[in-house]
């Protein structure tokens, strides 16, 4: 294999959602923020319209972020766009829109900010969201800079995800520790573990290391523990306080 890139995989910091703590989570702006604070890169959540675009958003309905009703798989792009996206984190978000993932990648090259898209497919749509986020990332990311990583809880979409696009990193995202995360992290070729800090310990995050797989830790807001978890060799904290975390790693 061919390392073109002298940066490790995964920058220690990583603003979830952007950095969801300070800004409406998903959006531009909170792209923006998590570079000023200080995030070596983001995360953030691809989910597809009803009819297929790749736009950033985490639930599978539109209420909670939004000032829209239902699902977002049957919703069409066109009107998800009209939707306000900021004014439930605050007034002065007003007017937010919900973003492309080709817009946010774009803001991402020009932010210099590594990436770590999460395949987040409504159910049922895991194959097609994942091809189509690759088809984005094929048409906008520059072939000169370091790949996005791709993450998803979803196996199906993982697996599309490496027959469309082999050559993009993968990492197996997980809640608590499942039996046999080993050998779907060994068959789907990932690059990396991704746990939540509630359910890995100490002796998990030794075999994840062990095993080869760089290791990334959610949600991870205090500092304290930040430092704990890089302790047990988490390589990257992916954070709502990306300042916070910054400057206790
Ligand atoms: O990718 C880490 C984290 O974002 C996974 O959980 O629900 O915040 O997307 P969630
Ligand atoms: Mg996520």
């Amino acid at each position: 294999m061919v390392v073109r890139w002298a940066a490790p995989l995964l920058p220690r910091v990583i603003g979830h959602r952007g950095a969801a703590a300070a800004a409406p989570e998903n959006t531009l702006p909170s792209l923006r923020e998590a570079k000023r604070q200080g995030a070596g890169g983001v995360e953030f959540d691809a989910k597809l319209t009803a009819d297929g675009v790749p736009v950033l958003f985490h639930d599978e309905t539109l209420d909670r972020t939004t000032n829209g009703r239902g699902p977002v798989a049957r919703t069409r792009l066109l009107d998800i766009r009209r939707l306000d996206a900021g004014l439930w984190f605050g007034p002065e978000w007003r007017r937010t829109p919900v973003p492309l993932l080709e817009d946010a990648l774009k803001l991402v090259v020009e932010l210099d900010l590594d990436v770590n898209v999460e395949i987040k497919p409504c159910p049922g749509r895991e194959v097609e969201t994942a091809q189509q986020v690759v088809r984005v990332i094929g048409q906008v990311w520059p072939r000169e800079r370091k790949p996005p990583l791709l993450s998803s809880f979803a196996p199906g979409s993982l697996l599309a995800a490496r027959l469309a696009a082999p050559e993009l990193p993968r990492g197996l995202l997980l809640w608590d520790d499942p039996e046999g995360w080993a050998s779907q992290a060994r068959e789907l070729a990932c690059v990396s573990v991704h746990c939540a800090e509630q359910y890995l310990t100490a002796g998990w995050a030794a075999e994840i290391k062990r095993a080869g797989y760089a290791l990334a830790v959610y949600t991870v807001n205090d500092p304290v523990r930040a430092r704990v978890l890089t302790g047990w060799g988490a390589d990257a904290i992916i954070t709502d306080r990306p300042d916070v975390v910054a400057g206790a790693i």
